[in-house]
């Protein structure tokens, strides 16, 4: 199959590419690699073929391609998808970016959760899939036999997201931050006689000083946290927590839309987002029913006992960062009653959260006699 790749240099791109060469996608798919800002310069190398760039905003050569995907943002697609379609091209266009998510004409792809729905949209000759957005993915990967089974009436999630999310170089500005801090307390730290206080005030000092590295998220995250993520939309939301309960609807194809919302909190790990649930189930379900019902759902849910030690060794960004799995653990009935449960999970946004979604979707083309 023969498809086209748009902004696989970036951060999603570069997990994306990796999965790819790991899984041997590459045995079955042919690439075309496409820059913006490159083009005519020496692309990746693939199984020894060395690959040069075309231009990304070539629509003669995009359109000769029956599969693009693209990492390359949402900017890119609003421009260059537009211009495509309107130029007659019907061909598949598999996207990373949230610009095209909610057009009629799309489908959301996370197909351990919803392959069903992929299949019909590409029965019915959808021709446009988007990755969802990273938070909603984990959290579907990680509680889908709860939306299966027909559990939930309502659900909340309070999200601890990583550095990642927000891009590469918020990531870089995490580690300066952290790194500015550690310098800023070492001689009270390296003194055993300093007490707690004295490194805090070490700490807080640097942190509101006005050259603390802070261009990227405007505020201090190591040490901190930021509880806004990307812009306003209605209602006191933001545009994060608007999108749960739209996409999560959307990737389910709900017949009546199950209420999801919560606050959205950017933290100071690295790659993993983590999520603390608040679900309101339609019945009392016994515990280890829910728990039965959770772990057996797809391939990647892992479930975590609620101990300290299971928890602590599992069920952080440190533990889970890099890997597949969705472990989800602290699961208990809450005080409010028996239809309340409380669960956390943590996942890479990088890769469910992004692109083993959009890896897993030129297989499904294939399937479906795509070449
Ligand atoms: N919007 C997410 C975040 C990134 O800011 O963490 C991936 O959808």
């Amino acid at each position: 199959m023969d498809v086209g790749l748009i902004g696989w240099r970036g951060m999603v791109g570069s997990v994306l590419m990796d999965r790819m060469r790991q899984s041997g996608d590459f045995k079955h798919i042919s690439p075309t690699f496409f820059s913006t800002s490159n083009p005519g310069a020496k692309g990746p190398e693939i199984d020894g073929t060395p690959f040069v760039l075309r231009d990304a905003y070539d629509l003669d050569a995009l359109c000769k391609l029956p599969v693009l995907l693209s990492c390359q943002g949402g900017d890119y697609s609003q421009r260059v998808y537009g211009e495509l379609r309107a130029r007659g091209y019907r061909g598949y266009w598999i996207d990373a970016a949230s610009a095209l998510r909610m057009n009629e004409d799309a489908a959301l792809i996370l197909d351990p959760v919803n392959r069903d729905v992929i299949d019909a949209a590409v029965d019915h000759d959808v021709r446009t899939y988007c990755g969802a957005n990273c938070t909603v993915s984990l959290m579907l990967m990680a509680l889908q036999g709860l939306f299966r089974a027909g559990h939930v009436e309502w659900l909340s999630s309070m999200t601890y997201q990583a550095a990642s999310g927000a891009g590469a170089a918020q990531m870089r500005e995490l580690v300066q931050q952290m790194r500015a801090l550690g310098d800023a307390a070492r001689s009270v730290l390296d003194d055993p006689a300093s007490d707690a206080l004295a490194i805090d005030r070490a700490v807080t000092e640097a942190l509101r000083d006005a050259q603390f590295p802070k261009q990227q998220f405007g505020a201090p995250l190591a040490a901190s946290l930021i509880p806004w993520i990307d812009r306003a939309v209605d209602d006191g939301q933001t545009r994060e927590e608007w999108k749960a309960m739209a996409e999560a609807n959307k990737i389910l194809a709900t017949k009546a839309a199950i209420a999801i919302d919560g606050l959205c909190v950017r933290v100071g790990s690295m790659r993993c987002h983590a999520q603390a649930v608040t679900v309101k189930l339609k019945q009392d379900v016994p515990l280890d029913e829910i728990q039965e019902t959770i772990a057996s759902a797809n391939d990647w849910v892992r479930m975590v006992d609620n101990d300290k030690e299971s928890t602590l060794a599992q069920l952080s960004p440190a533990a889970v960062g890099g890997t597949l799995e969705v472990p989800v653990g602290r699961i208990r009935k809450m005080k409010m009653g028996p239809e309340y449960l409380a669960a956390f999970t943590v996942g890479d946004q990088l890769l469910w959260g992004a692109a083993e979604p959009l890896r897993r979707m030129l297989h499904i083309l294939r399937e479906h006699g795509v070449h």
